[in-house]
């Protein structure tokens, strides 16, 4: 398939853009500057020049493409209005279509707030952070748009080797620092690597059905105590944790740290019974622990 991906230079993207390349696909990916234009023809995209806050000046691209993947986020402006305005740019493009644009749309485990102990999953009604509810209006918008045949991913917290949402702690703990736990050690978290995300994408790029939701969790939930413990075992650092509330972490940080202190259980079932998804990375605590140098 021929896609435009937005967010290619991105934590998420990036992984999408290497599985896409690696099975076939052909990628034209948004680049806002020279320097991700640069990332993104050495990853093997063609770049398009644009910007995710002006889409009327690139969204008639959509006309080529089979479909988008939108995994793009300036998290320092406003999100969701630049994210409406890029959904409303790309319907109007793709009203004409004959065969509707697939489009795979990035939500996430915090849709779902605080789970408690319960395991969200897609019939789960979304209780999204205040400061992320326009993804779920957004997503409305999405599916009544015509000539957008819409599917909806919500990746589990994203991490990696270098850390991903674990960077905060990486850091930390390769200065010998104290990692510091916003909310409370029992605050827990769904977690996926961007490799196994990034397989997600592309299967249900392939085979969804239009319309579908899939939440994409390799590990349900794990207490942020453990992977605390385990970066800091990584670098050989004997500094104990130390908490931060997560009233604190907002005061200091803005309200999406409220996301990083929820309790949260998030499945992967559903992918992986409709679509095939096999996550090749299960324990990521244990992934840090026997990194240990
Ligand atoms: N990471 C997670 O754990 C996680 C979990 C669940 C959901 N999500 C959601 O997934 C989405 C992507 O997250 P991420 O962690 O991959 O973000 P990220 O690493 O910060 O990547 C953001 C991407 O958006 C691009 N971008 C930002 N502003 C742009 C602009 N004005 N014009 C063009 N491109 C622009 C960036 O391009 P440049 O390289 O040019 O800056 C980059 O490719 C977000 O909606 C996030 O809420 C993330």
């Amino acid at each position: 398939m021929h896609v435009l991906l937005l967010g290619g230079t991105g934590s998420i993207g990036s992984a999408i853009l290497d599985e896409l390349i690696a099975h076939g696909h052909r990628v034209t990916a948004l680049a806002r500057s020279e320097r991700s234009a640069d990332r993104l023809r050495k990853a093997g995209a063609t770049p398009l020049p644009g910007d995710l806050t002006r889409p009327w000046d690139w969204a008639g691209f959509v006309t080529e493409a089979d479909a988008v993947i939108q995994a793009a986020a300036d998290f320092d402006s406003d999100m969701g209005g630049i994210d409406r305005a890029l959904i409303e740019a790309i319907s109007s493009a793709a009203s004409g279509r004959e065969i509707p644009l697939r489009l795979i749309y990035t939500g996430g485990c915090w849709l779902f707030g605080e789970t408690g102990s319960t395991v969200a999953d897609e019939a789960m009604p979304f209780d999204p952070l205040p400061s992320f509810a326009w993804m779920v209006e957004n997503w409305l918008r999405l599916t009544e748009a015509p000539g957008i045949a819409p599917i909806l991913i919500h990746p589990a917290m994203v991490w990696d080797e270098d850390g991903g949402v674990l960077h905060r702690y990486v850091e930390a703990a390769r200065n010998g620092k104290a990692i510091e736990i916003w909310g409370a050690p029992d605050a827990t978290w769904p977690l996926v690597h961007r490799k196994d995300l990034a397989s997600a994408y592309r299967l249900a790029l392939e085979h969804a059905p239009a319309g579908e939701t899939y939440c994409v969790a390799a590990e349900q939930g794990v207490p942020t105590g453990v992977l605390a413990d385990a970066v800091a075992s990584c670098f050989g650092s004997k500094v104990p944790h130390t908490i931060l509330t997560e009233a604190d972490a907002i005061a200091r940080h803005g309200d999406w740290a409220a996301g990083p202190a929820l309790k949260q259980f998030m499945s992967g079932g559903k992918i992986s019974r409709d679509l095939g998804w096999k996550p090749q990375y299960q324990d990521c605590a244990a992934s840090f622990r026997s990194a240990a140098s």
